[in-house]
């Protein structure tokens, strides 16, 4: 099963796509993190794309389409994959087509993570993340037990440098101008399944599991 995690910058596609990886066993495909993890190599990509994301604006797409090409086509991908924070625009989407065409491959469900907009800043930033495991958590709304420290490995926890007020402002007028539109895209190929992203977590995975059938 091959499917998109769609919705605006914190809608819950990361803490979702956790819990799908447990219940599917199909990774997650996150742009946003592949990005993270060159910039903290030092790679030139990763030097490059801390512009674009320091200002909260989309990496050139050519950059993005790329790293997805060679990533599922890992034999991890064999299964499926969920792909998360990609396409972000109806020209990634495009070439999305066009590169599964060629590998004989499709989208099953582009789940549409539904947050309104007043809701996000607060999840942002207070939003925390594992520098060892990557879990998430969140000061208020899903606190670690311990401060600072990961629940799961006893990771450090640190706050993403995009997560201030400012770069999330941008982010979210990127996401109505640039990525909104794809919920148009998806629908008129009948593979949009809305959920409703606000209450709790769990609850919300389980409408995910749901639409997913
Ligand atoms: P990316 O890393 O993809 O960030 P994003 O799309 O802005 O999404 P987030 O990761 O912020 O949100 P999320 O939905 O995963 O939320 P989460 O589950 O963590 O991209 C970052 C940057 O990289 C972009 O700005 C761009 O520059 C670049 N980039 C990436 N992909 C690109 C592409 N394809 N093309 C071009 N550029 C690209 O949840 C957030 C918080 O809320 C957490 O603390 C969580 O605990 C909490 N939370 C989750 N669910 C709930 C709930 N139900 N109730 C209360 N709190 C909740
Ligand atoms: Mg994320």
């Amino acid at each position: 099963m091959n499917i998109i995690l769609l919705g605006p910058p914190g809608a819950g596609k990361g803490t979702q796509a956790k819990r799908l990886i447990d219940r599917y066993g199909i990774p997650q495909i996150s742009t946003g993190d592949m990005l993270r993890a060159a910039l903290k190599e030092g790679t030139p990509l990763g030097l490059e794309a801390k512009k674009f994301m320091d200002q909260g604006t989309l990496v050139p797409d050519s950059v993005v389409i790329g790293l997805v090409k060679e990533r599922i086509q890992k034999p991890d991908c064999a299964k499926g994959y969920m792909l998360d924070g990609f396409p972000r625009n109806v020209s990634q989407a495009e070439s999305l087509d066009a590169m599964l065409g060629e590998l004989k491959q499709r989208i099953d469900h582009v789940v549409s993570i539904e947050v309104p907009s007043s809701e996000l800043l607060a999840r942002l930033t207070g939003r925390r993340t594992c520098r060892a495991c990557g879990a998430g958590f969140h000061i208020k709304f899903d606190p670690p037990k311990k401060d600072a420290v990961c629940d799961k490995c006893e990771g450090e926890l640190y706050q993403r440098d995009d997560d201030n007020e400012a770069t999330v402002s941008s982010r979210l007028q990127v996401y109505e101008g640039q990525t909104k539109p794809l919920i148009d895209y998806y629908e008129k190929q009948d593979k949009i399944r809305r959920v409703d992203g606000v209450g709790d977590m769990n609850e919300i995975f389980g409408l995910i599991v749901k639409v997913l059938g």
